[in-house]
């Protein structure tokens, strides 16, 4: 037996790590990898978003790879429907499926659907686009591989990341065209993601706590589960018109985005009916890491004002 004087190992407690020009290229990559048989599909969250600027981060791959999906059905929380998933399993030919932290909110039926996809032989992909990155809170580190977006989430225009876990298969390097530029990934590397994390979960807080005596708006979640580090606050638009607050909201300077404004067509209404509910009342308010407390005011009137008409 040798003992060595210092590690050897580089796949010991080390992410096996890609850093990409996106997370859709790194998506992209790994399905020409994994995919088995022509008529082999993908199983995706009835929750995918498309705009004619930015297309679909998740869609477009699969179309212009020629892969066949279909949909597994999400709550009104946007958590997996395990049951609908399950049955999507059963129909077979699934080689693999997409799970999203929407909003950077720790998928809690994670776990189980891993299991199911065990047993189904499905590949494990796990969206990670909207988080952070905090080791060890169950975010990236259960499906077989993980996506993170650093555009997302850090101050620049681009950067993904493809991360392989435990035993999944090699899926090869990043062809040279995929490659990220060095500022993504040196601010990924050296962000405080821990002060990062706390001072969006403390900026959640504070504005959900104004939110309270608005009128016309519901919180998306009922609480913020512990590990979670939002990516934004998330509410739903009861009795307005969703676009003209989002407008009105941006012509008072308030970064507010609606994700996800529209459905992708392969998402029908009639069968996915509480995904389109969602995402006709959805509104995702800023809360990330540069929103000061002294601006929390300013994001409450501007939507109590967009709420009114004003
Ligand atoms: C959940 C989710 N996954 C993946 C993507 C794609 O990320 P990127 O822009 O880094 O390719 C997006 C956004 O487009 C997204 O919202």
């Amino acid at each position: 037996m040798t003992v060595e004087k210092e590690p050897i190992d580089r796949r010991n407690f080390i992410r096996d790590r890609q850093y990409g020009s996106r997370a859709r290229d790194g998506f992209r990559h790994l399905l020409c990898r994994i995919r088995s048989g022509a008529a082999a599909r993908i199983v995706l969250p009835a929750y995918i978003g498309h705009s004619p600027l930015e297309g679909s981060g998740i869609l477009d791959p699969l179309t212009e790879l020629g892969i066949p999906y279909s949909f597994y059905r999400v709550d009104e929380r946007l958590n997996i429907d395990l049951s609908s998933l399950e049955n999507e399993l059963a129909r077979g030919q699934v080689f693999s499926v997409l799970a999203i932290h929407y909003f950077g909110s720790l998928q809690a039926e994670l776990p189980e659907a891993k299991r199911l996809c065990e047993r189904a032989g499905a590949v494990l992909i796990e969206d990670c686009c909207h988080c952070v990155d905090l080791p060890g809170r169950g975010i990236g580190d259960v499906g077989d591989y993980a996506l993170f977006s650093i555009h997302k989430v850090l101050p620049c225009d681009d950067g993904g990341i493809l991360q392989r876990n435990l035993d999944a298969p090699d899926p090869g390097p990043l062809p040279p065209h995929f490659r990220a530029s060095a500022l993504p990934s040196r601010l990924w590397r050296d962000a405080a993601f821990d002060a990062i994390a706390e001072r969006r979960v403390d900026n959640y807080r504070r504005l959900s706590a104004k939110l309270r005596d608005v009128d016309g708006i519901v919180p998306f979640w009922e609480k913020l589960e512990e590990g979670t580090a939002p990516l934004n606050l998330p509410v739903l638009i009861e009795n307005a018109d969703r676009f003209e607050v989002y407008k009105r909201m941006r012509a008072r300077g308030v970064g507010v985005v609606a994700l996800y404004h529209t459905l992708v067509d392969a998402i029908d209404p009639e069968v996915f009916p509480t995904s389109h509910d969602i995402s006709r009342k959805i509104l995702n308010l800023p809360i990330h890491q540069d929103v000061g407390s002294d601006e929390m005011p300013s994001i409450v009137e501007a939507l109590r004002s967009a709420l009114t008409g004003g």
